[in-house]
């Protein structure tokens, strides 16, 4: 299994059609429209305050990346609009190698119908390619729909960095490695 540039694949889901696959610089556009399908609440869990849209600069740095110690994937709809409704994105930690930040959003509309916890699956299986071991969150202290999230993937460790950010890690555990990647081998065919 390789999950790199070149991993791009449609799948049916709720009875639509999307597309999961590797952020690429063509998603500028797609990534500066999203923000018109996002709450404000979303918007405040994912970058910690108000943001109306993306600079230049910003779309720079989340598109064009290495794919080794920073990769992001994507959902976007395969059909109409096709509207980009999922990211989640990768950070190497430079002074500890095995270990990566990760952050993750998922537009409102299509919030708690599963998609966060199956985006993260791949990511997972996306890290451990690049022998990262570890997974480490930052998040707002009443965001309880990501620690829900992450408690779904593994035993977390928390950390509570200051008043106004939590921070749990997880360490990737070859046998949920193994369930995820058997869920979804069909994408990898
Ligand atoms: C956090 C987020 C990624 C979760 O994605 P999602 O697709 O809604 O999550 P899932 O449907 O896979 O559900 C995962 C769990 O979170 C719960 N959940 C999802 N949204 C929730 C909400 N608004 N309030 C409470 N719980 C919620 C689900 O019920 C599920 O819990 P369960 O395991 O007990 O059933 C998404 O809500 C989001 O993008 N939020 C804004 C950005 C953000 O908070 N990013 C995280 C900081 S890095």
């Amino acid at each position: 299994m390789k999950i790199d540039q070149s991993f791009r694949k449609e799948f049916p889901w709720k009875g639509q059609s999307l597309r999961v696959g590797f952020v690429l610089p063509e998603a500028k556009k797609k990534i500066s429209a999203s923000i018109a399908h996002m709450s404000r609440e979303t918007i405040r869990h994912r970058f910690f305050g108000i943001k109306n849209g993306f600079t230049d600069r910003e779309l720079k740095y989340l598109t064009e990346v290495d794919g080794y110690n920073h990769f992001a994937l994507g959902i976007e709809e395969a059909q109409g609009e096709e509207r980009g409704v999922a990211i989640a994105r990768l950070v190497r930690d430079d002074l500890h190698p095995e270990e990566a930040e990760i952050a993750i959003l998922i537009i409102d509309e299509y919030q708690k119908s599963g998609l966060g916890t199956f985006l993260m699956k791949f990511c997972l299986l996306a890290a451990a390619e690049r022998g990262i071991t570890t997974l480490r969150f930052t998040y707002l202290p009443e965001n309880t729909a990501i620690v829900k999230l992450i408690k779904r993937l593994g035993n977390p460790v928390k950390n509570s960095l200051n008043s106004d950010y939590t921070q749990m890690k997880i360490k990737l555990e070859r046998e949920n490695l193994e369930m995820y990647f058997n869920e979804l081998k069909d994408f990898f065919a």
